[in-house]
């Protein structure tokens, strides 16, 4: 990986500077991912701001035209996201400066990332390779929807004043401890698990995000538990705009989204760099659900 590039870079009629995202106004940021249509408010870029590193690319008078972020999991994990060039200078080389001074401070971890189609030769050409697709499932719950309870039987409120057994479930499904994660989540998350003799083996957690709610991490060791913790997280949902991004392919987890609104509306592919990712096999705890887009 490129130990050294150029503090500013010139992009068409621009001479940008590279400059550490926590330094920026949230409201540029903001400015800069709805030009490409994501759903952030402030508040998530504050949230990711909260948890990772970035760099941003800015003219002189403080406008942002790229951005990219880092967010560390233990000592030898990190996830990259939030990687974007403003429409109007894309192609000209500012998402792969961004990228490389990104990839520099990463150093030796392994990575992972959700790639949109736009991104997917850039990672590739930095040495990614590809793991599997992320169905982004999103929708409208509909008004008055209701949950078999057959569905949910098991399922249990979980209380987020500690969160050790929930970190200690979600490091053994993604492969890295991720406690400030969970942490910062269980600020503003309602969650639940399901137990069995005693301890927990499933998961999930519903928070504030974009347009709506997003619901992830999701870990279980089924398909049919991770189907019975979405069902409960969305008891008394609708009319709520509710997203789930998932690995997951047809089965009963996706089947259920549908009948709750949540249809497929885009793809990305999960690309890692340094390391596979974990598999998701049944009767072990799996990634069901990602914790966000940027955050896997
Ligand atoms: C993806 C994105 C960040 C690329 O930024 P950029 O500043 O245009 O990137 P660069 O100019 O450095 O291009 C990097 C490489 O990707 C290629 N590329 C850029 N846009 C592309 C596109 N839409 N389709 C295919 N390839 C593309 C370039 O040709 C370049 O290859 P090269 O260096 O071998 O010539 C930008 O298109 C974007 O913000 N898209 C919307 C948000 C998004 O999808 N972000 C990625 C999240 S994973």
């Amino acid at each position: 990986m490129p130990q050294t590039t150029p503090r500013t870079i010139r992009l068409d009629a621009y001479e940008l500077a590279g400059q550490d995202i926590a330094t920026v106004d949230v409201g540029r940021l903001h400015e800069l991912s709805v030009g490409v249509r994501w759903p952030h408010r402030p508040a998530d870029w504050d949230v990711l701001r909260a948890l990772g590193h970035g760099i941003v690319a800015l003219d002189e008078i403080g406008r942002v035209f790229s951005s990219g972020m880092w967010f560390p999991h233990g000592e030898s994990c990190a996830t990259i996201g939030m990687v974007i060039t403003s429409p109007r200078l894309q192609t000209h080389g500012g998402g792969r400066w961004i990228m490389e001074r990104i990839l520099a401070e990463c150093g030796t971890r392994r990575l992972l990332l959700n790639s949109t189609r736009a991104a997917y030769p850039l990672y590739v050409s930095l040495g990614f390779e590809p793991q599997g697709t992320v169905y982004q499932c999103q929708g409208f719950v509909p008004e008055g929807f209701e949950v078999d309870p057959s569905l949910t039987r098991g399922v249990e409120p979980l209380p987020l004043g500690d969160i050790y057994e929930i970190a200690a479930l979600d490091a053994a499904a993604f492969g890295a401890p991720r406690p400030e994660l969970l942490t910062l989540f269980a600020q503003t998350a309602e969650a639940c698990g399901i137990r069995r003799d005693g301890q927990l083996v499933g998961f999930a957690m519903r928070r504030p995000f974009g347009r709506g709610h997003v619901i992830g991490p999701l870990v279980a060791t089924s398909d049919e538990d991770a189907r019975a913790l979405v069902a409960e997280l969305l008891k008394g949902m609708g009319g709520a705009f509710v997203r789930l991004d998932t690995r997951q392919p047809a089965g009963p987890l996706r089947e259920f989204l549908s009948k709750a609104g949540l249809v497929q509306f885009d793809t990305v592919r999960t690309l890692t760099h340094g390391g596979a990712l974990p598999p998701v096999t049944s009767g072990s705890p799996g990634t069901y659900g990602l914790a966000g887009h940027a955050l896997s």
